[in-house]
């Protein structure tokens, strides 16, 4: 019989036993298990995603993300500064497009000289080191708060995807490095590459929004590109059935068809299974998104001492690695990448 804890009897040891296999040899001491570590979070890993507002001198707290601001582009060249002195290999830029300039159709998305577009020139002509992605999608720019045209009630596919390619075009020669299309429609991804292909712009690569579900984990981000106000109804209707697992893998044969560099899926935490199904499937660079919802939810718990941050945030984002992925997008980015650098 066990007795786990009990310890042996006073005075006597236990009886001898003989036990080839001990797991436990390769964990006794720090080197040992560094030495056989299988996965190792790096700065390497990791993209952050940021916001960006209109104004100068602005950072304006997101109350759903703890820590997390609304930059104005000059703040916003500022932090990514620092993210690429500790070695972030990328950015995510985020608009918070002002309300008055949102509309039915979301035209400010086509406007050369937007907040996103403004916020690559400046990056690009500041910190031309580190890699811009930006999202293609039209939720930051449309009265409704949907990705894509709306007509009466539904989201068009085919006049959506024609916008999206401008929007593209629109971003790309604003020096964006990678186009993330997170609309989900049908056809985006080959729509893209066929008209950066015709602009000449074949050095642009497109990280697509591969496997992403429609998700309640998404809250917190729509507060803070004040979408969520909005949004009438909700995105089933283009994001993924969280039920679905093999409905992944058409995605994402299709995309990497028309022409995607990378794949992601999102979000991350609770579809690990996904990321793990994707990597091994097709073998391309694989990205998770660490959404807005997973970053409130463990703030939540390190501010009522629930969690342990500094213990937390490092396995939450090795969990990724572990399952197969390339890298992380993660709002926990720097304080990461300045714990990796202090190691
Ligand atoms: C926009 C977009 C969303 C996110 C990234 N791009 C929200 C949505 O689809 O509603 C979510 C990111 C996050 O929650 O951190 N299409």
């Amino acid at each position: 019989a066990s007795s786990i804890g009990a310890g042996p009897p006073q005075g006597s040891r236990p009886a001898a036993v003989h036990r080839a296999v001990r797991p436990r040899r390769n964990r006794r001491a720090d080197w040992a298990r560094r030495l056989v570590r299988e996965n190792l979070l790096g700065v390497d890993d990791l993209i952050w995603p940021l916001f960006v507002v209109s104004g100068t001198g602005v950072r304006e707290p997101v109350a759903s993300m703890p820590g997390v601001v609304r930059h104005s582009v000059d703040e916003a060249v500022k932090a990514v500064q620092e993210a690429a002195s500790l070695g972030i290999p990328a950015v995510a830029l985020f608009p918070y497009t002002d309300p008055s300039l949102r509309d039915e159709t979301g035209s400010e998305a086509l406007n050369a000289d937007n907040l996103v577009c403004r916020a690559c020139r400046a990056v690009k002509d500041r910190v031309p080191e580190i890699g811009i992605v930006t999202d293609v999608a039209l939720d930051p720019y449309t009265s409704h708060g949907h990705d894509g045209l709306m007509e009466n009630g539904r989201i068009l596919n085919d006049e959506t995807v024609e916008v999206l390619v401008r929007q593209a075009l629109v971003q790309a020669n604003a020096g964006c490095d990678v186009i993330a299309p997170s609309d989900m429609m049908d056809g985006r991804v080959g729509a893209i590459r066929e008209a950066l292909e015709a602009e000449g712009l074949i050095d642009t690569q497109i990280m697509a929004y591969t496997a992403k579900y429609a998700s309640g984990f998404y809250g917190p981000f729509r507060d803070a590109v004040g979408s969520s106000a909005t949004l009438s109804g909700d995105k089933r209707t283009y994001q993924m059935d969280y039920g679905n697992s093999d409905e992944a893998i058409r995605e994402a044969e299709a995309d990497i068809a028309e022409g995607a560099d990378m794949i992601m899926v999102k979000p991350g935490m609770p579809y690990l299974d996904i990321l793990h199904r994707l990597k091994q499937t097709f073998g391309m660079p694989t990205y998770a998104y660490q959404v807005s919802g997973e970053y409130a939810m463990l703030c939540a718990a390190f501010e009522r001492g629930w969690l342990d941050r500094e213990r937390c945030v490092p396995e939450a984002l090795t969990a990724f690695k572990r399952a197969g992925a390339d890298g992380v997008l993660t709002y926990f980015a720097v304080e990461v990448a300045r714990a990796l650098n202090d190691a």
